[in-house]
């Protein structure tokens, strides 16, 4: 066994002589100062600071030294060490400021630029026109009820009492799928919902059904072959044509503001009897435009009411056609055209604005009519 190597000079170990490693610090400090981004930071950082650095490398000659000369090497590879972690430091702060200049710089939203996006559009104001009608109704105690819009024309024709020969099944006005023989039509109307309410439901039966139907017409700015309307059936013990006044004007004054009035106009159909054509009281002129000339109103040609849709008292046969003691039971019914509604609600004058799918229509009316 040896002793301590008394006769080891410390000088001897260049590598921690002040000298050198002040020429190591002034090296690795060099290095830092010249670390010209975060990456040649990282590999700064390794070369100077790392466990192969030449400081490392000097570190791991303390062992060697004789006990005296140990804490004098120690205390100046520690303030090496110091200055090295220190200027490392305050670089990467420095690169890090810089860097984030460089992308805010860089990389700037100009808010005020007009934005490149589709708009989004609105909700079709057909579509929440018939529900807030269902709403209307569902308040009433009404179901919402559907049918197909490809329909069987004996529940769109003869079910409804409409005879064989009428002219609406001819090919000029009922779209028919496949051939006139096929007995498949696509819907003219929303009544045969009625129908199929009074086949698939009990007694009582209070429904409103809105559809869409369709017939051979041109579109223009009053008709177009795809429309909408809204059908609603009441089948109950001793309803009369009072029940049907009451249920319209209720209807009429939420859609059109309180106070609006509706008339019955005897008129004919097949499925209703009694029939009536239900007219609105203008909601302009509310029909001062009759009787005062200097009044008068362009909605409603100054007569001071609206036609609006058609309704009855339903026609026993119809009853009788789905199974319902016609006796017993009797039931209401009107329908009115959903298009029709808008234009007097919401003041549309051209039916196309509505079929052509343009947002600038939709969106006028934003999400709720
Ligand atoms: N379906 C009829 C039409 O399209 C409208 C109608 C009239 C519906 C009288 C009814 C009604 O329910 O009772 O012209």
């Amino acid at each position: 066994m040896s002793g301590p190597n008394t006769s080891f000079d410390p000088k001897q170990v260049s590598a921690l002589s002040a000298e050198s490693v002040d020429a190591v610090v002034a090296d690795a400090l060099g290095a830092i100062a010249g670390a010209a981004s975060l990456a040649d930071l990282k590999e700064v950082r390794l070369a100077h600071a790392g466990d192969r650095s030449p400081l490392a490398l000097a570190n791991r000659e303390i062992g060697a030294l004789p006990p005296a000369a140990k804490a004098e090497a120690g205390k100046r590879m520690g303030i090496a060490r110091g200055q090295i972690k220190d200027a490392l430091d305050q670089r990467e702060s420095d690169l890090q400021a810089l860097r984030d200049e460089q992308v805010l710089n860089e990389e700037t939203v100009d808010v005020t630029l007009p934005v490149d996006r589709s708009p989004m559009g609105g909700r079709h104001p057909l579509t929440t026109l018939m529900e807030r009608i269902c709403d209307v109704f569902i308040a009433m105690g009404y179901d919402v009820a559907e049918g197909p819009e490809i329909e069987a024309d004996w529940v769109n024709f003869d079910a409804l009492n409409v005879p064989p020969d009428h002219p609406a099944r001819t090919m000029q006005d009922t779209f028919y799928v496949e051939s006139p023989d096929s007995g498949v039509v696509l819907r003219t109307q929303t009544s045969p919902i009625q129908i199929r309410a009074m086949l698939e439901r009990d007694v009582p039966i209070y429904v409103v059904a809105p559809g869409r139907v369709f017939r051979t017409d041109e579109l223009d700015a009053t008709h177009t072959p795809v429309f909408h309307q809204v059908e609603g059936l009441a089948v109950d013990e001793g309803l009369t044509m009072a029940d049907l006044k009451g249920t319209l004007d209720h209807f009429a004054q939420e859609m059109f503001g309180a106070g609006i009035r509706t008339r019955l106009r005897p008129s004919y159909f097949p499925f209703t009897e009694p029939s009536a054509e239900i007219d609105l009281q203008c909601f302009v002129c509310r029909g001062e435009s009759i009787s005062n000339p200097d009044k008068s109103c362009r909605t409603c040609g100054s007569e001071g009411w609206i036609e609006w849709g058609g309704c009855g008292m339903v026609n026993p046969r119809v009853l009788t056609a789905v199974g319902i003691d016609s006796s017993r039971y009797r039931g209401f019914a009107f329908g009115m055209g959903i298009e029709r509604t808008l234009m007097f609600r919401n003041g549309v004058t051209d039916m196309r604005d509505m079929v052509e799918g343009d947002v600038r229509f939709t969106r006028a009316f934003g999400l709720e009519s």
